[in-house]
């Protein structure tokens, strides 16, 4: 028989006032430390890109790599990391992206992509969409076409998703948490 459909909000831990007072940390480690939460998240995700032609799954360090790797399994595609600023040794193509104090950097792989492949970018969520929007820019810098970026939950009071789809980038979210 066929598992009901879970309710992967429920899954997801709330902790409020974290890192700082007043902001409610959506903490996806109790969803991934639930073995039937996970593989249905890992399932949703990859499930409009069943029937699409997709090259490679680009997940984004740290939480996106757990949903990533799980999705190019899923997909039958390689998997290529964004990282945070140093951790590639190869040659790299990296971009800042703003945070709520200061900025950051992303780098990929330049030789990761090949011109002309297809990309789904993977993140465990959206918020501002800073993250996410440096990274469909590495991707585009390298010569790979982005064919949709998916998250597990997305933030929509932060406008990231519209963001996104303001660059003409299709969005796909599981989950979504009203207020910040
Ligand atoms: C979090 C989250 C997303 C990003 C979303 O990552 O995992 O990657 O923030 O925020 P944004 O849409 O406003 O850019 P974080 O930088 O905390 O690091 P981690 O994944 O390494 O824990
Ligand atoms: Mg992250």
């Amino acid at each position: 028989s066929e598992a009901a459909v879970m309710d992967l909000k429920k899954i997801i831990r709330s902790i409020p006032d974290y890192p700082k007072t007043g902001i409610i940390f959506r903490d996806i480690s109790t969803l991934i430390a639930h073995g039937p939460g996970f593989r249905q998240a890992v399932r949703q995700l990859a499930a409009p890109f069943l029937d699409q032609k997709i090259d490679k799954v680009v997940g984004i360090e740290a939480r996106g790599f757990i949903f990533g790797g799980a999705v190019a399994d899923l997909l039958g595609v390689g998997f290529v990391p964004i990282r945070k600023q140093g951790k590639l040794p190869g040659e790299v193509v990296g971009q800042d992206y703003e945070l709520e104090y200061g900025t950051d950097r992303i780098e990929l792989h330049k030789d990761a992509i090949q011109p002309g492949e297809r990309v789904l970018l993977l993140d465990d969520l959206i918020a501002t969409g800073g993250t996410a929007s440096a990274g469909v820019d590495l991707v585009n810098h390298v010569g790979g076409e982005i064919i949709a970026a998916a998250f597990v939950i997305d933030l929509p009071d932060l406008r990231g998703a519209d963001l996104l789809r303001e660059k003409d980038v299709q969005v796909h979210t599981l989950v979504a948490f009203e207020g910040l």
